[in-house]
């Protein structure tokens, strides 16, 4: 089936469809307009990908009219060499742009603190979906898949650091999973959306923050503004590594 058959089994009539300037690296995402709406269309081709596509697809059905703000669950289907997950089109653009692009200081600022504000809400609020287990244990066993079949940058001598100094446990709590500037939209000079939501789950909140302030930790006036807005924890310099360098090298 060509693309515009399957999207259209799901959409009814495509008038256009577009990719979109900005690409993340692991998917293919499009601009879809039909006469109901506009949509993005994200399509995986390499099967890691694709199966972090379905696991964000089964995020979004799970939260459809729950209280965090993500886009709107469409439809996913599958072909023989990619998967596509549609999902309502969002204004705005990525913390990462909006940074780029404000001009003063005084904006990047409420910007950064916007971003924390949103991640303690996510943090504060209600588990929405079943605690299955330890997190930091099902990360550790995934890296591990990862590392021994070359699909990732970290290496088996990493992984066994990793495990020898898991940081003490901590509550779980509802996370994104991959909370770095590229993975939240701004409108209107706030943070206010996430989206590439794949690993949101119950787990270790820590990790979202390592990623999230994993990219302004040499910047003082980012990371006060930061914990302006996110003021229930912060995390230890042991932690931050052991988070943004050491785990994350494995996603
Ligand atoms: N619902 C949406 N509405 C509008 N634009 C979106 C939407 N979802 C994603 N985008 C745009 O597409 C880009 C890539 O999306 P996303 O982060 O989900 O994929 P990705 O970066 O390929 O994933 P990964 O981080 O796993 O590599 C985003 O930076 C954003 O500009
Ligand atoms: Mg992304």
């Amino acid at each position: 089936m060509n693309k515009q058959m399957a999207l259209e089994d799901v959409l009814g009539e495509v008038v256009s469809i577009e990719k979109l300037p900005e690409q993340g690296c692991t998917s293919e995402v499009s601009r879809v307009v039909t006469e109901s709406g506009t949509y993005l269309l994200k399509s995986a081709f390499k099967q890691k990908y694709r199966e972090w596509l379905k696991a964000e697809a089964a995020v979004l059905q799970n939260l459809s009219e729950k209280l965090i703000p993500v886009p709107e669950y469409h439809g996913f289907y599958e072909e023989k060499e990619s998967s596509h997950l549609i999902m309502s089109f969002e204004q705005g653009v990525t913390l990462t742009a909006a940074l780029r692009a404000a001009e003063t200081q005084t904006e990047k600022i409420s910007l950064i603190r916007s971003f924390g504000r949103l991640l303690q809400k996510l943090h504060e609020g209600e588990l929405i979906f079943q605690c299955e287990g330890d997190w930091l244990d099902r990360q550790l066993a995934r890296a591990q898949v990862y590392a021994e079949s070359g699909q990732s940058d970290g290496n088996l001598e990493l992984l066994e650091q990793l495990k020898s100094s898991r940081p003490a446990a901590v509550k779980q709590t509802m996370i994104h999973g991959d909370c770095t500037t590229d993975n939240v939209l701004v409108t209107d000079g706030e943070v206010r959306m996430f989206i590439d939501v794949a690993g949101m789950t119950v787990g270790d909140p820590r990790y979202d923050e390592a990623l999230a302030i994993g990219r302004f930790t040499g910047n003082s006036e980012w990371m006060s503004a930061f914990y302006e807005g996110y003021t229930r924890y912060k995390i230890t310099q042991a932690e931050l590594e052991y988070f943004n360098d050491g785990l994350y090298e494995f996603f």
